[in-house]
């Protein structure tokens, strides 16, 4: 029976190198004596000099890993660290695995970058405390207002109408939010494939208009819709694009003033389709612009929180910009406070056949 002989690793270490190399982590080994004696491609994109053959006590500032080192150098004891380091002015959070080499040579250390993870966990942190807080709102006033019925103010008709006709606004606003959090939801899972096929804008906008006319005739909104008489096809998802223009259009109806003019642009511009949502009203002073897309941000929180039948939730631009996103495509807003907003969202054209 013949056997083939397993490849041994060549015995200049070039497998070796290559295999550190290759690795995610930072390595980073100092001698006995304690100068740094080999280090990784992940370690060196961390440090601006070369630290080879340099003692590890005048490199490592961070004085609990520097510690770790030299106990594990000295005393042959493995440590787990979480330090903070700065790293081209930025502060990260690494996860430290400090072993010592056989027969006390020296120490290794394992550098993993953890930031992502702690930044992770902590949006999900303000997310779940946002959301709370969003809940308990209207739920503390629909109880109060509960309360008092039961206490004795349904007896009298007009005080027992106002506070149902209470009770009923912050029970739509509740909806809304629990309706908002599974678009976002659903806007946010990359797990869940987004279809696009070729669609005329001029329809999608169509639709949406024809939703949203009650609304602004409520209001006393006009809408408008500005369109080539060709078709302006984009490569997106229908349902998604008649959701990003729901939140802009229903957002730009709220923030006109009476007798004001919403306008719906769509043109094709080189390889891009262009959809612009512009309206007269209040519009958005300039170090809001970012912020308005994270989720739960509102500006004026007296004006448009609380009692108002349309409160918003403060999600719709972030439905907005993900599902922009997931759909390889683009949302930008420009504004002069006072004078109006334009929200502009651009997709891709279909690719043009040869
Ligand atoms: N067209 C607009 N004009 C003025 N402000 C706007 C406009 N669209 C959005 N905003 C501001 O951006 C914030 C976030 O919008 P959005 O995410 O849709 O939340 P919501 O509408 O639920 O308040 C709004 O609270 C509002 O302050
Ligand atoms: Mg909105």
């Amino acid at each position: 029976m013949s056997r083939r002989e397993p490849i041994r690793p060549p015995p200049d270490g070039t497998w070796l190198r290559a295999v550190l190399d290759a690795m995610v982590e930072a390595v980073l080994v100092v001698d006995q004596g304690g100068r740094i004696a080999l280090t990784n491609r992940a370690l060196d994109a961390l440090t601006s000099e070369d630290v080879r053959g340099k003692r590890a006590k005048n490199v490592i500032k961070n004085e609990r890993l520097r510690e770790a080192m030299r106990d594990a150098r000295k005393k042959a004891r493995a440590t787990e660290v979480e330090i903070e380091a700065s790293v081209r002015g930025r502060m990260r959070v690494f996860h430290a695995s400090i072993s010592p080499l056989p027969k006390r040579t020296g120490a290794v250390a394992v550098l993993h970058d953890v930031t992502p993870l702690k930044d992770a966990d902590r949006m999900r942190r303000d997310f779940v405390a946002n959301a709370s807080h969003e809940l308990r709102t209207p739920l503390t006033s629909i109880r109060g207002f509960a309360e008092t019925l039961v206490d004795g103010a349904l007896a009298d008709v007009t005080t027992s109408t106002r506070f149902l006709d209470a009770i009923l606004r912050q029970t739509k606003r509740l909806q809304r939010l629990a309706e908002d959090l599974a678009l976002l939801a659903r806007a946010e899972s990359s797990e869940e494939a987004l279809p696009s096929g070729i669609l005329d804008l001029r329809a999608s906008a169509r639709h949406v208009i024809t939703a949203l006319e009650p609304f602004a005739t409520e209001r006393g909104v006009r809408l408008r819709l500005e369109a080539p008489t060709r078709a302006v096809r984009a490569e997106a998802n229908g349902e998604a694009v008649e959701q990003v223009l729901t939140n802009l259009v229903e957002n730009a109806i709220k923030h006109s003033k009476p007798r004001g003019h919403v306008v719906i642009a769509i043109q094709g511009v080189a390889r891009r389709a262009r959809l612009e949502v512009r309206d007269r009203g209040r519009g958005i002073a300039p170090e809001h612009h970012q912020r308005i897309f994270e989720r739960f941000y509102r500006v004026d929180e007296g004006r448009t929180r609380g009692e108002s039948t349309t409160a918003g939730t403060g999600l719709g631009l972030a439905i907005v910009k993900h599902l922009v996103e997931r759909m390889h495509g683009t949302v930008t807003v420009t504004s002069t406070l006072g004078r109006g907003a334009s929200f502009r969202v651009e997709l891709s054209r279909p690719s043009l056949r040869a």
